[in-house]
């Protein structure tokens, strides 16, 4: 079966060999394997009950960016948004020659009482995950339902499996104007994106479509290409806040750099009956 549904997650199983599976929570994506290489970093630490944000994959940022307030709304939203914590649905599954497609959504009737009191406004989400015998493309469309204007942020927060931390190279951020959490302060990046202490880098229109992940010497890595997307966050927590995650081990931060495409520098505008669509493509390198 090409698409087969468990009771926590949909697995994707290209005819090629390739797979990946989305668990119903967050429409987080958790695995995408090539040739049975995972590239996807998950913590062994994850919490996949439902009762938390799942820790690696690719959760789905909406309607905030951290701890970020929305424009018109009173109310502190949860850290990135509802969206990963909340119950998703396969809508449809289907697949040609060459790919294979989930299609899963969230509305506004399917969050909980508490998240709705937090955003009153009608949205919907739909998040197509699109397998390739070598490629894996997420796509998410938002739409404005209501009548009423909303903002927001969003963001595909993936989290690159990756052989070793110190030999990491991030390229196609170079000359990109950048705000570092980490010291407060914006700079200019200049030249390619390494991992020496913790990491936490909003890069603001960035022009380059194609952003490499790659691993360091002969072990290749992976291609993020972008569409309709404009800012790149680049994070890794390091020692120290690895050590305060409940949910992530001490040493993870070597395996792992996270690599997230979406529209974060400033929120976006929806107009009634509105809607928005960005994605991203992943290949190897
Ligand atoms: C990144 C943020 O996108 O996500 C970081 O830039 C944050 O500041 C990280 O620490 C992880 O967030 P969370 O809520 O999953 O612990």
């Amino acid at each position: 079966m090409p698409v087969s549904q468990q009771s926590n997650k949909t697995v994707l199983t290209h005819p090629l060999g390739a797979s990946a599976e989305v668990h119903f929570f967050g429409a987080t994506l958790t695995s995408w394997k090539v040739a049975s290489e995972e590239r996807i970093f998950l913590s062994e630490k994850a919490v996949l009950d439902g009762s938390k944000a799942i820790r690696g994959g690719i959760p789905l940022v909406f309607p905030v960016f951290g701890k970020g307030k929305a424009p018109h709304v009173t109310a502190s939203l949860p850290q990135h948004g509802f969206a990963r914590i909340s119950r998703w649905r396969l809508v449809n599954s289907s697949e040609d020659a060459h790919t294979v497609t989930a299609q899963f959504g969230l509305d506004h009737n399917m969050i909980s009482e508490e998240h709705r009191k937090m955003w009153p406004f009608d949205f919907s989400l739909v998040y197509t995950v699109k397998l390739g015998a070598e490629t894996i493309e997420t796509h998410l469309k938002i739409q404005n339902t209501g009548d009423q204007a909303f903002d927001f942020n969003t963001l595909l927060h993936t989290y690159f499996l990756i052989p070793d931390e110190s030999k990491v190279r991030v390229i196609g951020l170079s000359g990109v104007d950048y705000t570092d959490k980490v010291q407060q302060k914006t700079s200019r990046q200049e030249g390619e994106v390494v991992v020496r202490g913790e990491v936490d880098s909003v890069y603001a229109n960035v022009q380059t479509a194609d952003i490499q992940i790659q691993y360091g010497g002969e072990d290749g890595g992976v291609q993020l290409h972008r569409n309709g997307v404009n800012d790149i966050v680049v994070w890794n927590p390091w020692t120290e806040k690895a050590a305060g995650m409940a949910d992530f081990g001490d040493e993870e931060y070597h395996r792992m750099i996270c690599v997230e495409a979406g529209q974060v520098a400033e929120f976006i505008a929806l107009a009634a009956g509105g809607s928005w669509e960005g994605s991203q493509v992943l290949s190897l390198l």
